[in-house]
């Protein structure tokens, strides 16, 4: 038997660490899971021991420990790292910046110093496309200017910065920035899924509990964008073309390509109401909406050129709104609570 590489993924019980989980199985690697639980649930490893068929390595702990790190990586003889942990919502990254920088960044440095020591040199970076701020035009490529209009946005950036710094000083480390678009959808299986702690922040969790009857009615946060149908317009892509490009990311590096940042999209934007109304197809279910006001720093329009990482990694995304939208209903009908009993 050939050997498995061993993936370290930190913040791997979480929505999108659980998807790119079962991927890197499925494609031959041998998976780790760091995590904390502070925004994720154990149920997530029982769910991954039964759609992937044997038994899930986890510790329970935080990234910023750089003693665990660097003795899980020595231990496990860890070939590459993926940084999932961190903070993700807009909103309370406002209200507490500094939960934000000591976590997003802090974790950052913590794992970098705990892989010097190791020493492991091959990471790949959940970024997003939130480092775009307010695009100058759509669709985006990588080469446009960065900003940020949130604390949260802005550890997307320095953490960056601080791979960009870290490569510079040390011509081993090769690392693959990933800028995520609106990650969504959910496993086939409709065991694992997005679980949002209290109200959904994002549309597609949101509107995937209206649907279920949880909440009354989905507010659309403005009508009166220059767009189509005056919604705003994002880049969907399904969790589980997100979790391939993870996988396309870590075989690219491994094979000893060099370092690379690539937006992680459809290149397809789809507005609000048309998420709205993809979403009543698959659940078969009405989605009553109102209009609101605008919410606060969205933009009108936000939308990947992905031809760089179909040509550096040979990935492209396969699935469809109407395959988001049905496996999320799969996922939410099935668990109406997400991991939570009853
Ligand atoms: C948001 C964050 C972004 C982060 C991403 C993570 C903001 C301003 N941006 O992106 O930094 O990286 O989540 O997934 O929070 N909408 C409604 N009603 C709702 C929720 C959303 O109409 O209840 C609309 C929004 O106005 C937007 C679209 O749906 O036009 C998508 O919103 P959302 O899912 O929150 O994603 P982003 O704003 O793109």
């Amino acid at each position: 038997m050939t050997h498995k590489p061993t993936i370290l993924l930190t913040g791997g019980a979480g929505y999108i660490g659980s998807h790119t989980y079962v991927a890197l199985v499925e494609a031959g690697f041998a998976p780790i899971i760091l995590d904390d639980f502070s925004n994720s649930s154990p149920v997530v490893l029982e769910r991954l021991q039964r759609i992937c068929g044997q038994a899930v390595v986890c510790q329970r702990g935080s990234v910023a420990d750089v003693a665990l790190v660097q003795s899980l990586l020595e231990r496990h003889q860890v070939a590459a790292v993926v940084h999932f942990a961190g903070f993700k919502a807009v909103g309370e990254s406002v209200a507490q910046p500094l939960k934000y920088y000591a976590n997003n960044l802090g974790g950052m440095v913590a794992l970098l110093q705990a892989m010097d020591a190791a020493p492991c040199r091959t990471l790949v970076f959940s970024s997003s496309a939130t480092v775009y701020g307010d695009p100058v035009r759509v669709p985006i490529t990588e080469d446009f200017a960065r900003s940020h209009t949130n604390p949260y946005g802005h550890t997307k950036l320095v953490c960056e910065d601080i791979l960009a710094s870290m490569r510079n000083a040390n011509a081993a480390l090769r690392t693959g920035v990933l800028r995520y678009f609106n990650p969504v959808g959910a496993h086939p299986s409709g065991l694992i899924g997005e679980d949002p702690l209290g109200e959904p922040n994002n549309l597609m969790p949101y509107v995937a509990q209206v649907a279920v009857g949880k909440r009354e009615f989905l507010n659309v946060y403005g009508n009166n964008y220059p767009t189509p149908d005056g919604t705003g317009v994002r880049d969907y892509i399904h969790v589980q073309d997100l979790a391939q490009a993870h996988v396309a990311a870590l075989q690219t590096l491994l094979r000893g390509q060099p370092s690379f940042t690539v937006n992680v999209g459809t290149g397809q934007g789809h507005s609000v109401l048309e998420v709205v109304h993809a979403f009543e197809q698959a659940s078969q279910r009405p989605v009553p909406y109102r209009v609101a006001p605008r919410r606060a720093g969205d933009v009108a329009s936000c939308y990947a050129d992905p031809t760089l990482a179909q040509h550096l990694l040979g990935w492209r995304a396969t699935r469809s709104l109407a395959d988001m939208c049905t496996d999320t209903w799969r996922w939410q009908s099935a668990n109406p609570n997400g991991y939570k009993k009853g």
